[in-house]
Order: structure tokens, then C-alpha cells, then sequence
């Protein structure tokens, strides 16, 4: 029977259930529909009534965003989206093919970069929360986000849709994200469990890294996210030490689920699942997406044939799989839907409110990193000059649409140049400079204009201008910020160093804007008077742009990633195709725990801007830093005050950062890595007393012999710096510690 009749079916049947039941004794209520029970004691019911064919139909897809429930007994489908800034409009039944239709736009939220250059954990809460309300508005029961895969290269297509190179940034910034989105009564789905840091090769890359990076740099924030009650959490499309990640035995049944006590739906990546048995013994639970009957490519409704679909139901037969495997399966199924689609109290949500646009505003604005402001050039005061040539293709780019599945369909989508226009008005005038083309997901399409024409009227236009806004980047066509794909090189592309350098030789009153989700090469840095790192900005990028070139905000994002001179400078390509993009299908982390500053430090690299760098049109002093004792045990909380005054003349925030060093490590140990942060806002003039709190035991390495996480007897310093490389103050502190290692 077709599912959409049986579902129609299941409906009738529990409605008729229900209006028996008014008359009946209410003994009669089937456990799993009695709200008044414990929901593990639902799951118990629900399970128990549920035949073979049932179970299995519920592990995988019915169509490509969907599961079917069990129409028989009322367990409704479950409907997913992606993710991660924003809810995508709707994919057709059995197709990659928008569906088209009229009404599933959204609010655009802010690149997950952005958020995590807020350094905000209470607007990521909000963020999550927007998204959720939406998701919920549009029927969703799971999104497909948020993606905290660490930012090991700068050419990896899809480090806009993650939280940067610091685990404990990515960790702090993730758990309100699924707070707030969870608490609309929609699940989200943390991706891509684990290692997808580069878009070469995904489908098939082995990634072999030690215990230790993977303890103490990719797991962090996947954990952080089980402990704060993520409900579902999706397999990354590459290997780790020969097996698919969606099917590994070490990530999903021990450490996952076993170490972790996950207790939600571990889904596939789509199409990332690629053997029936390995799938079902090693803790896969839900599978979506597969492009194939397993056999062939591209068979359209294939999903009877699915790994997990009649494949596991003849093995489950003939006892090759023990069905209790997959009970704990739809055990885990039925959980996801107790939680969002069978809880009759979760809120409504809403589409596109005012509320909505403000967090994008907010988020924007709190995100977007001044690089340099050297003579003051930023802010530009409306009614300064006369005249302001705004040039770039990133001025009038939608810049949501493009980079793969987290592609959007905004209601409003408002410009750079739009933005610039409602504070300048008249005094704007616009050049494009360059074209970029469209954006598609698998391929380039060149640009129909000229370029030599473009750059030339461009420069004209800076040099008869008062100041020169350059707007550019990189953006969402394949091979930039794009999924299924890495940048080609670490450069700007479509020659917009040539044309910055001529756009400075015209005026030198030209403040550069980069848009992007990574870091570029900046061969003009020392020419640029200015330069501002902004990001995939969503609906009210342009706003958020103009309110920081204006003043009207003061600027306080901070880097979550390091800007390197070269692409050299990064561990990942510091040395040979063997860290990247890796030779016969293995790409192997050498370098371990040192990526991004952590690298930059140990072999002292000066980067082009340092992790956690970022700029104010305010001064801040930093004094006063004490910690509340001087010896701790590991098992104590380090509890530090700092005092922080703002010095200069305008009003705003400042991210105090503390890193945390050890004196004399036994094993090589970064020089000193964040424990916490805290972001004050202070009025010009006035100092405010920040605290922060840093459990010892986060202190603790990995040891990779004994598996263990191991605290040292030892000194360490504290530094509470405005970046990795300007450090305000620092205090030394012990720890005690007798017991070697921690549990
Ligand atoms: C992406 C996932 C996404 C899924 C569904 C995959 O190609 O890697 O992040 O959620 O498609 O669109």
C-alpha cells in the first residue's frame, strides 16, 4: 500500500482510537498515546506492537527529507530540513529538484563563522531559537545542523558552516544553538560526525589522526553537544582509519553512543551509507539520501532498496542481524518522535516575524571582524563625503542562494549596497569591478562580462570618489565556499588582488570588505587602510555591513580562525599532499593537536591576523587579573576576575579572552590554548569586572598510550589577551595533582 494512503489510514485509526476512548475506561488508552506515562515506558509500548516490515520502514527514507512513521499505530512521519542558518526551501518528493513552490522561504541567519565570531553563547541561543521557530512554522521535525567540523584548512568548501579552528569556541557556541532550537520542539541534528574538514574527496577520503587531536580538536564539540542533549547527530561522509564514518564502530557504538550515553538517532549523511551489515551492527540508525539500490546508480524511488531496507530485513530473517538490533533503532526513532512530532505542548513557531530579521541583524553585526583601521578611516559618518564608490560583486551578490544544501531561500535578502544606500543615500555610486558569475552547486559558470571593462571603470570611479567601499570575496559557487568541493587556492579569485591594488593606487581612502566563511591571502595588506572581515550575512547582511562602516554599531566580532600570510603556514599544508589533500584516498593529520594558532604558535608563524583578533572604534585597558587561589586539585573550579575598562570614545564590547599554557609539559603541548571568554559591553569611560570560571580538569591532555585524559602536577599561566597574539595580563597558577590520570 502506498504510504501516503496508509498514513491517512493510521490517522483514522487513532482518531477512531480516541473517540472510543471517551467512552471506554481510560485502562484502555494504549500506553505509548497516554501522555501521563514516562516516555521510555511509550517507546516500550509502541515497539512491542510494531511488526518487522514496520521497524524497518522506519530506518529509512521514504523520500529524500522524510520518514514514513507507522501509519498503523498514529506515529507520525518525520520531516527533516537543512540547516544550518536557516530552514531550505523545499526539495520535490524523489528529486534534488527544488519543489518550487511559493511559500517556503525564511529568515537567513548569519554563516555559522559569523556566529561564532560573536563569541556570544547568548545570541547563539537566539539563533537557534529562530531557526527552530521557523522550523516549526514550516513543519520540520529535525534540522539538518548545526556543523561544528574544526577549521583545518582554509580551502575546505565548508568551513562557512561550521564554528572555526578551537574546539572550545565551536563547544561554548554550539550548546545554546541546540538549546534554543530544540526547545521549539524540533530536534537538530549536529553534522558531520566526524572529520569532514575538507570537501576533496569526501565521499571517500580516509582520515587517519591520532587519539589525541581527535580528543582534544575534532570531538569536543560533538561532545559538548551530546552533553547538552542533542537529539540527533549525522555521520560524516568520509572514513576514519578505513571505515565509513556513518558505519564505524569506534565513533558511533563506542564513543558515541558508549562513551557519550547518546541517547538520539545517529542518521547518515545523504547517500553515506554503503554496507547493510557493517550499517546495523556499528550504530547507524536512520538511513537517508542513498543514491542507489546499493547495486547501481541513480534508481529513482529505490528506497525498498536501501541498505537499510529489505537488504537489512532479509538479514534480520535469516539471523544474521539479531532484530533486537534493530529495535534499538526504532527505539531511538520513536524517542525523535516523542520528543518533537508527538509532543502536543511544543510551541507553534513562526515564519519570517520581525523578531526573526532582528537576531539576523544582531548576529550580523556582533559577527562582522574590523581586520585593520589604521588612521581611523572606519567609521565613515554619513554626510562625511560627498561622494562613495561602493564596488564589488559582493556589494549586490545574494550571497544565500549557492554553496550546497545550506542554500537558502530568504523572504529578504538586503544587500551591501542596499544597506550602504539607506545610511549614504545619494553620495553612494557603484561599480561592479569584477563578476563572479552564477552560483552552482557542482560547476563554474564564467562570467559574460569583460573584465579588463569592469576593473577599468571601477578604478575610474574610486578615483573620482571621496572613499572607495570595496566589496568582494569569495562566495558560494563551486569550488569557494561550496559543499561537494575545495577552493583551488588560497588566493582571491577572479583577479580582485590586481584590481584592490589599483583601486589603493587610485584612492588610498579605500576600505576593503571581504565576505567569505575563510581566510584569504591579503598581498596588499600593507597598502589597505582598512579592512573588514565579513561573512555570509543572510537576510540583513547588508544592514549589519552598513551599521559598522557607519558607527551605528561598534564593531566586536573576533576571529574564530586564523588568517595565514600563506597557505604554507598551514599545518595542514606545510608539507607534502600526504596532511592534504592526501595520497590514494588517506589524508593523514600529522601535525595532531596543531592546527591554526596552535601551529602557528609552536613553530612561530606570524599570521596575517591571529586567531581571535578583532578591532573596536573604542580602546579597552585590561587589569587585574586574579584567580582565587593559587593551587588548585583537579577536580576545582579556577574561578578569575578581570577588570576591563573602556578607554576610548565610543561605547562597546570587548571579548576577553583567556588561553591557558603549560609550564613544563611532558608531551609537546600547544603554548597555550582558550579556556574561556567573556564578552562585556562597556560605555566609554566606564570599567566593568569580568569573571570567568575554568574547571582544572580541562586543562588535561590526552594521553595516547593509556587512553586517558591526564592532568599534570605543573605550573600554568593564565593569559587574558584581546587575540591569541595580544595578550593584556597573565597569572600562574599550580596544580595539584596526585592522581596521574583523570577520569
Ligand atoms: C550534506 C548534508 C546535508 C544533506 C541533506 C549532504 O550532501 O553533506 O550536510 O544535510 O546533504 O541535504
Amino acid at each position: 500500500m502506498n504510504n501516503r494512503i496508509q498514513s491517512i489510514l493510521g490517522v483514522l485509526a487513532v482518531a477512531a482510537t480516541s473517540i472510543s476512548m471517551v467512552a471506554a475506561d481510560k485502562n484502555s488508552t494504549p500506553a505509548y498515546l497516554d501522555e501521563s506515562l514516562p516516555m521510555e515506558q511509550r517507546i516500550e509500548d509502541a515497539l512491542s506492537r510494531m511488526t518487522l516490515d514496520e521497524k524497518i520502514a522506519m530506518i529509512h527514507a521514504q523520500s529524500k527529507f522524510s520518514t514514513p512513521g507507522c501509519p498503523r499505530l498514529g506515529i507520525p512521519e518525520l520531516w527533516m530540513s537543512d540547516g544550518p542558518h536557516g530552514v531550505r526551501m523545499e526539495i520535490a518528493w524523489d528529486e534534488w529538484d527544488h519543489a518550487g513552490w511559493s511559500n517556503d522561504y525564511c529568515t537567513a541567519l548569519p554563516a555559522l563563522t559569523c556566529l561564532a565570531a560573536t563569541f556570544n553563547p547568548d545570541l547563539a541561543y537566539e539563533y537557534g531559537n529562530t531557526v527552530g521557530r521557523e522550523a516549526r512554522f514550516r513543519k520540520k521535525d529535525m534540522m539538518l545542523g548545526p556543523g561544528v567540523n574544526i577549521y583545518r584548512t582554509p580551502l575546505s568548501g565548508r568551513n562557512f558552516e561550521y564554528m572555526g579552528e578551537d574546539p572550545y569556541l565551536s563547544s561554548v557556541m554550539v550548546v545554546p544553538y541546540i538549546k534554543g532550537l530544540q526547545s521549539n520542539g524540533v530536534a537538530a541534528c549536529m553534522k558531520h560526525f566526524a572529520l569532514n574538514n575538507q570537501e576533496n574527496e569526501r565521499e571517500s577520503i580516509n582520515v587517519e589522526v591520532g587519539d589525541r587531536a581527535l580528543n582534544e580538536i575534532y570531538l569536543p564539540a560533538f561532545k559538548a553537544g551530546v552533553e547538552a542533549g542533542v537529539w540527533a547527530v549525522m555521520g560524516s561522509y568520509n572514513k576514519f582509519r578505513g571505515t565509513f564514518c556513518t558505519h564505524n564502530d569506534t565513533l558511533v557504538n563506542k564513543i558515541l553512543k558508549g562513551d557519550w550515553g547518546f541517547d538520539g538517532v545517529f542518521v547518515t549523511d545523504w547517500g553515506s551509507c554503503h554496507n547493510t551489515f557493517e550499517a546495523a551492527m556499528n550504530g547507524l540508525d536512520l538511513e537517508m539520501g542513498s543514491w542507489t539500490n546499493g547495486l547501481s546508480w541513480g534508481v529513482s524511488s529505490a528506497y525498498d532498496n536501501y541498505y537499510m531496507a529489505e537488504p537489512l530485513k532479509a538479514m534480520v530473517k535469516t539471523g544474521e542481524v539479531p532484530e533486537t538490533v534493530v529495535d534499538d533503532k526504532v527505539r531511538r526513532i520513536l524517542r525523535l518522535n516523542f520528543r518533537t512530532n508527538m509532543n502536543r505542548h511544543r510551541p507553534y513557531g513562526a515564519l519570517h516575524a520581525p523578531e526573526h530579521l532582528d537576531v539576523a541583524r544582531r548576529v550580523a553585526s556582533e559577527g562582522i571582524v574590523l581586520l585593520k583601521n589604521e588612521k581611523a578611516k572606519l567609521p565613515i559618518r554619513p554626510g562625511k563625503f560627498k561622494r562613495i564608490a561602493v564596488i564589488g560583486d559582493n556589494a549586490t551578490k545574494k550571497l544565500s542562494i549557492g554553496g550546497g544544501s545550506s542554500e537558502l531561500k530568504p523572504k529578504v535578502e538586503i544587500s551591501p549596497l542596499e544597506g550602504l544606500m539607506e545610511v549614504y543615500g545619494d553620495a553612494v555610486a557603484y561599480s561592479m569591478g569584477y563578476a563572479s558569475g552564477i552560483a552552482d552547486y557542482s560547476h563554474e559558470e564564467p562570467s559574460p562580462y569583460d573584465a579588463d571593462s569592469l576593473r577599468m571603470a571601477a578604478v575610474e570611479l574610486a578615483r573620482n570618489s571621496d572613499v572607495v567601499v570595496f566589496i568582494g570575496g569569495l562566495n558560494k559557487n563551486y569550488k569557494q565556499d561550496c559543499e561537494g568541493g575545495d577552493r583551488l587556492s588560497y588566493d582571491l579569485p577572479y583577479d580582485q588582488n590586481r584590481l584592490i591594488d589599483e583601486l589603493i593606487a587610485a584612492n588610498s581612502n579605500t576600505v576593503i570588505v571581504l565576505t567569505s566563511g575563510n581566510a584569504v591571502a591579503m598581498p596588499w595588506l600593507d597598502k589597505a587602510p582598512a579592512i573588514i572581515q565579513s561573512w555570509y550575512n543572510g537576510s540583513m547582511g547588508g544592514v549589519a555591513l552598513a551599521d559598522v562602516i557607519s558607527g551605528a554599531v561598534n564593531p566586536s566580532g573576533k576571529l574564530p580562525f586564523t588568517i595565514a600570510q600563506r597557505l604554507e603556514d598551514y599545518a595542514a599544508h606545510s608539507s607534502d599532499e600526504r596532511t592534504y589533500p592526501g595520497v590514494d584516498g588517506n589524508v593523514h593529520y600529522d601535525e595532531g593537536v596543531f592546527i591554526g594558532y596552535r601551529w602557528a604558535e609552536a613553530k612561530n608563524i606570524k599570521p596575517t591576523f591571529a586567531f581571535g583578533h578583532g578591532l573596536s572604534y573604542t580602546d579597552f585597558a585590561y587589569s587585574s587579573l586574579k584567580a582565587d587561589k593559587k593551587e588548585y586539585s583537579p577536580e576545582d573550579i579556577i574561578r578569575l576576575n578581570i577588570t576591563v575598562k573602556n578607554t576610548g570614545h565610543a561605547d562597546g564590547a570587548e571579548t576577553v579572552q583567556f588561553y591557558v599554557g603549560q609550564s613544563h609539559p611532558r608531551v609537546a603541548r600547544p603554548v597555550k590554548e582558550l579556556k574561556a571568554f567573556c564578552k562585556p559591553y562597556i560605555k566609554q569611560g566606564e570599567s566593568t569586572t569580568c569573571t570567568v570560571e575554568i574547571p582544572a580538569s580541562s586543562l588535561a591532555y590526552y594521553n595516547e598510550d593509556n587512553k586517558q585524559w591526564v592532568l599534570d602536577n605543573d605550573e600554568f599561566t593564565i593569559f587574558a589577551a584581546s587575540a591569541s597574539d595580544d595578550i593584556r595580563q597573565s597569572i600562574s597558577i599550580k596544580i595539584n595533582n596526585n592522581l596521574i590520570a583523570l577520569k
